[in-house]
């Protein structure tokens, strides 16, 4: 089998806050009238539950957002693709046509996993999805540099595989950081156009590859840039119908950082569906160019080759066959927002608890083969790395399912060497920093 290239706020809403209507009030008064989904908003959008610890989440904050929400299985599981093709229209008013895709590359990446057909009994051209959480498989459809999630090799020299799955606030902030977006009420940049997107994507490309395991950050523009088209169709400024207000579209902020961090729709900030009318693949691609092409400020240093081309191929179809190699999932009770949507109370505090889920997730994933001795090293001396990256030598060609024709043996080949790579790095630097500690 043949892989071959591939796809491609909290705000500080007081409780009781003038500024935004409540939930509820809002719900009332906006009603939806061209689609065929009910007008009334709670009726069409379900309500908010959290997941809980045996609920499967994923690496898609969309995904996530409608199995918050009720559209499809509330536990994240056994999901059928006819039904998530009607609940993303439900949930976020995006036509059918621009998941066609994406949808086809689960499938293949449940095949991947599963090692078996994820088709229905029925075999109707329909298929059974097992659970969002294989959504997080590293570099098959999962991808380094999200503007939310943390990257797989991410804390390797500290415990190794990294959450690449959940939201992570940090990672999410260092893109708001880029066009000053602070959870202040109301807060200072309301919205944000196709060049600080390019900033924000290229800051969120350098930060990572300067902070994933040296060597081991992969580039994967087209995914980022697709769903930055999803982002732009699912925040754009609109009226009560979801039709486009402005002439160009631009992301709210306020929207964006509530859908994310909460995994909830932000209805309470004023939000309704996209008309699908609108939000449909081509509004997506229309964004993805115009984002790339958009001329940024600046350059933020440490930027992969290639960061700055402005054409890359589609998205396109995973091939469908053989089982690929898999790597090993993050294993940990999925996000939950740290206050439901509707009780959100101070970003300050949200913050905080947001933090401590954070940081509680990383203390349960560190490995005992990685000793505290070593961690402690890496964190106080960065160039410890440094020096056992020049004993082990270069780096091993790394995969990349998104840009590379190879079949499964070569590809297995240099997952193997990968690994072992990073084996012997991680030995040099616990030789190092135990010479140290004995000085
Ligand atoms: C069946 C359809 C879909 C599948 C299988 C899917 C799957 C995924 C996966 C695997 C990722 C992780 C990529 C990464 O590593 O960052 C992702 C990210 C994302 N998805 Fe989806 N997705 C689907 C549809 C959608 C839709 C319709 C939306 C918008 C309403 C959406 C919004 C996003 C966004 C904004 C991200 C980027 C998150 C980040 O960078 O932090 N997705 N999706």
């Amino acid at each position: 089998m043949h892989l071959t290239f591939a796809l491609f706020a909290i705000t500080a809403l007081l409780k009781g806050s003038s500024a935004y209507p409540s939930n509820s009030d809002w719900v009332t008064e906006h009603v939806k009238r061209y689609d065929g989904f009910s007008d009334n908003l709670a009726v069409r959008l379900g309500s908010y539950q959290a997941p809980g610890p045996n609920d499967s989440r994923g690496p898609c904050p969309g995904l996530n957002t409608l199995a918050n929400h009720g559209l499809i299985n509330r536990d994240g599981k056994n999901l059928n693709s006819t039904e998530i093709k009607l609940a993303f229209p439900r949930g976020f008013g995006i036509a059918e046509d621009a998941i066609e895709v994406a949808l086809h590359n689960w499938e293949v990446v449940c095949e991947y996993i599963k090692g078996t057909t994820c088709g229905t009994a029925a075999n109707d051209g329909t298929f059974i999805l097992t659970n969002l959480t294989i959504l997080g498989e590293p570099h098959a459809f999962e991808h380094d540099h999200s503007y939310s999630r943390q990257d797989y090799r991410q804390n390797w020299a500290h415990g190794g595989i990294t959450d690449n799955i959940y939201f992570n606030s940090s990672e999410m902030q260092t893109g708001l950081d880029v066009v000053g977006y602070t959870t202040s009420n109301p807060p200072k940049v309301a919205a944000a156009n196709y060049q600080q997107f390019n900033d924000i994507r290229l800051q969120r490309e350098s930060i990572q590859n300067q902070r994933d395991f040296p060597g081991w950050f992969q580039q994967n523009v087209p995914p980022t840039l697709f769903e930055t088209g999803f982002i732009f169709g699912a925040t754009f400024d609109r009226d009560s119908s979801g039709k486009m207000k402005e002439s160009t579209p631009m992301a709210r902020l306020k929207w964006w950082n509530f859908w994310f961090s909460e995994e909830s729709f932000p209805t309470q900030l004023g939000w309704v569906p996209a008309s699908t009318e609108v939000f449909n693949s081509h509004f997506c691609t229309s964004v993805s160019s115009a984002v790339l092409n958009a001329a940024v400020t600046s350059l933020p240093k440490s930027l992969p080759a290639g960061a700055t081309a402005t054409t890359f191929p589609p998205p396109a179809n995973l091939p469908e066959g053989d089982p690929s190699p898999t790597l090993a999932l993050f294993q940990s009770a999925p996000y939950a927002a740290a206050t439901s949507p509707a009780a959100i109370k101070s970003a300050a505090a949200k913050r905080g608890l947001l933090a401590a889920r954070e940081n509680q997730a990383s203390t349960l994933t560190l490995p005992a083969s990685v000793s505290s001795i070593v961690a402690s090293e890496v964190t106080a001396k960065p160039s410890l790395i440094l020096a056992a990256i020049q004993l082990a030598g270069a780096a091993p060609p790394k995969f990349n399912l998104y840009q590379q024709s190879i079949d499964t043996v070569t590809l297995k080949a240099q997952i193997a060497a990968a690994q072992s790579y990073q084996d012997l790095v991680i030995a040099k630097i616990t030789s190092l920093a135990s010479v140290r500690g004995r000085v």
